[in-house]
């Protein structure tokens, strides 16, 4: 397994892959791998000739008071995991790789990107889809493999390729959970034993929501106040938002007799979680 450092030399081996006709798969990570990231890599093992894993704290898409500095770094592991799944190449840069110095260019998908996590967070879904356009054009994959985990940046980046016309399929995996339901994230473990427990309120609303779908409650606004009385068992834990929205534009919608994503965002002590289903 290879693993590059600078933007030339991932560009020029990915090139070569390209130009022998092989099929290119990227797969963006900020690091501190679990399942979830390593289902995304089997997925695309399995459709891809060359699988090309990126590990990047991207500082762009944190705000000025969240969790860049403390987010966890665990490269020496994340490299071993990542060669037994027969990664052929890791690309890790540093900031000044990414951003050298005077760098003023970003990419900012207008609209989709000031919804969910994108109004809880300003500025978080300009930093993803500007670093993930330099990643493709970087690693020029014919196919780049996501996490429905994170379903409204799913949103903004079908549409940063529909507007920009980006020559990339993108593959959207499903949510890996642990046995209890938890959704696997690289911020679990900030978790004490405590609030990972107090954690499991998400999936369980989500669980609720579905089941009152399921029995025919078609309402968004009666969905939503049957997230509410669930998050309500668990008081320690703060709600950032509930939303009932398309999945595609991340607008609210009246009811779910369409396709809609459930999608949901709460601090459990200071550790910010998400999660979502689509109905
Ligand atoms: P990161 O949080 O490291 O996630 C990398 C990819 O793994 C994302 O596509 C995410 O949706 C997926 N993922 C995370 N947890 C998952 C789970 N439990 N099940 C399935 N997939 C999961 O998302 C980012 O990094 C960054 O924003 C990035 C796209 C790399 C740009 O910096």
């Amino acid at each position: 397994m290879l693993i590059l450092r600078t933007v030339a030399e991932t560009q020029s081996a990915c090139a070569q892959s390209r130009g022998e006709g092989r099929i290119v798969g990227l797969v963006p990570t900020m690091g501190a791998l679990h399942e979830g990231h390593l289902s995304l890599v089997r997925a695309a093992r399995a459709e891809c000739d060359v699988v090309v894993v990126s590990i990047f704290v991207n500082p762009t898409q944190f705000g000025p008071n969240e969790d860049f500095s403390k987010y966890p770094r665990t490269f020496d592991e994340d490299c071993a995991l990542l060669e037994r799944e027969g990664v052929d190449l890791v690309f890790a840069p540093g900031v000044d790789e990414m951003y050298p110095a005077g760098a003023s260019t970003f990419v900012l998908v207008e609209g989709v990107s000031e919804r969910l996590d994108g109004a809880s967070r300003p500025g978080h879904f300009r930093g993803v889809t500007t670093v993930v356009s330099k990643l493709f054009h970087i690693a020029m994959p014919h196919k780049a493999f996501f996490g429905q985990k994170d379903a409204a940046q799913v949103a903004v980046l079908r549409k940063m390729v529909r507007d920009l016309n980006c020559p990339v399929q993108l593959v959207v995996c499903p949510i890996v959970r642990e046995l209890d339901g938890l959704a696997l994230s690289s911020r679990n473990r900030y978790l004490s034993e405590k609030e990972r427990h107090q954690a499991l309120v998400l999936h369980r609303v989500l669980r609720k929501v579905e089941e009152a779908a399921a029995s025919g409650e078609k309402s968004s606004a009666k969905l939503i106040e049957v997230a509410r009385s669930v998050f309500a068992q668990e008081p320690d834990v703060r709600v950032d938002y509930i939303a009932v929205v398309h999945p595609d534009t991340l607008e609210d919608i009246p009811d779910v007799s369409s396709r809609s994503l459930v999608a949901v965002a709460a601090f459990v002590g200071t550790t910010r979680l998400i999660d979502n289903v689509l109905l």
